[in-house]
């Protein structure tokens, strides 16, 4: 199968505009699983079904005690599991964990030819990534591997924040990269205890009705709206993405039961330029598919404005609405994802 670099990479060098070129593979959802578990791992195939990408964790939520065993797991799914055309990535442990090193001999060694990204957790710079970049060079070269295995970043420090575009444009193995909010969460010391979503005490709240002496009038309640607190860094991550040809996506929602609010926050994602986000459950599979294709009403609206003005040029009204150049790309974004996920 192509990698989305593949796609991506030729496209956005020199060209005008690449928006409206042919985008990458399925990729609405990295689903997580334990490579330790062996019933896990025989349920892998059906899941594989299912999913666009699996990953293969050994990062963290793996105890110490496990983490030889979930590696040696994850070399077993590469050389016995069929996965069909669902791609295979790993997350490995960052790289200043005694793990680390382990992680990727061993895997590059024993099933690079069956990897397809490495996922780098806590990437802080572009020397992180210009680390993993010259080491997988040589050990590809070592094992015999041919196809570059590429490599995912989380964004999930402040450094990183501080970062993201350069660690981007790091190499032209960056397939990606995922926005991981509980680390960062930590990192910038918010105070916070959740897994992505929202905060009920991240408000905002509408001015105070005042009384006839210019006092707040307190028995009149105010309206109050829960606000985004991970906006900022996820459209950054967005335009760092796309400016270098890779792919953003949304990283865990950690609260499995609530899949109204899983929805939501996958939307926000959606809608703000990310391609899929990652699933910690089955449950959250089908929530990432739904979310992460566009919808059918604004694919035929889109498909309709194509149609309307082939050479993508001028102003036009249709539906009363005003399209033009820029809006005959957004379009053409929404019907190329479309088209993509229906072959
Ligand atoms: C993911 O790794 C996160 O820290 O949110
Ligand atoms: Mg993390």
């Amino acid at each position: 199968m192509r990698s989305p670099r593949d796609f991506l990479k030729p496209l956005c060098v020199g060209a005008p505009d690449p928006i409206t070129e042919v985008p990458f593979p399925p990729s609405r959802m990295i689903h997580f699983f334990d490579a330790s578990n062996e019933k896990m791992r025989a349920k892998l195939p059906d899941i594989a079904a299912k999913a666009d990408i699996v990953l293969g964790n050994l990062e963290d939520a793996v105890p110490v005690d496990r983490k030889v065993a979930a590696r040696e797991g994850l070399v077993t799914v590469g050389k016995e599991i069929d996965l069909g055309g669902t791609q295979l990535w790993t997350r490995i442990n960052a790289l200043d964990s005694p793990w680390c090193i382990d992680d990727l001999t061993t895997l590059v060694g024993e099933i690079g030819d069956k990897l397809d990204v490495i996922m780098v957790p806590k990437v802080e710079g572009p020397w992180d990534i210009h680390y993993i970049d010259r080491l997988l060079a040589q050990l590809e070269a070592k094992a015999g591997v041919k196809k570059p295995i590429l490599v995912h970043a989380i964004l999930e420090t402040a450094q990183g924040v501080a970062h993201v575009d350069e660690i981007a444009a790091a190499s032209p193995r960056m397939q990606g990269m995922s926005f991981g909010p509980a680390d960062l969460a930590a990192s910038r010391r918010m105070k916070t205890t959740r897994v992505g979503g929202g905060h009920p005490g991240y408000l905002s709240m509408s001015d105070p009705t005042l009384d006839a002496d210019g006092q707040i009038d307190a028995s009149v309640a105010r309206v109050t709206a829960q606000q985004d607190p991970w906006h900022y860094s996820i459209a950054r991550m967005v335009d760092a993405c796309t400016t270098n040809g890779c792919l953003p996506f949304y990283g865990p929602f950690g609260d499995i039961k609530d899949v109204a609010a899983c929805e939501a926050q996958f939307r926000a994602a959606f809608l703000l330029g990310c391609v899929g986000a990652w699933s910690l459950h089955p449950v959250q599979i089908d929530i990432a598919k739904k979310v992460f294709s566009p919808p059918v009403d604004e694919v035929l609206f889109a498909k309709k404005v194509l149609e309307a003005i082939p050479d993508g040029k001028g102003v036009h009204m249709i539906d009363g609405k005003m399209q033009d150049d820029a809006t005959w790309k957004q379009c053409k974004v929404m019907v190329d994802l479309a088209t993509m996920l229906s072959e």
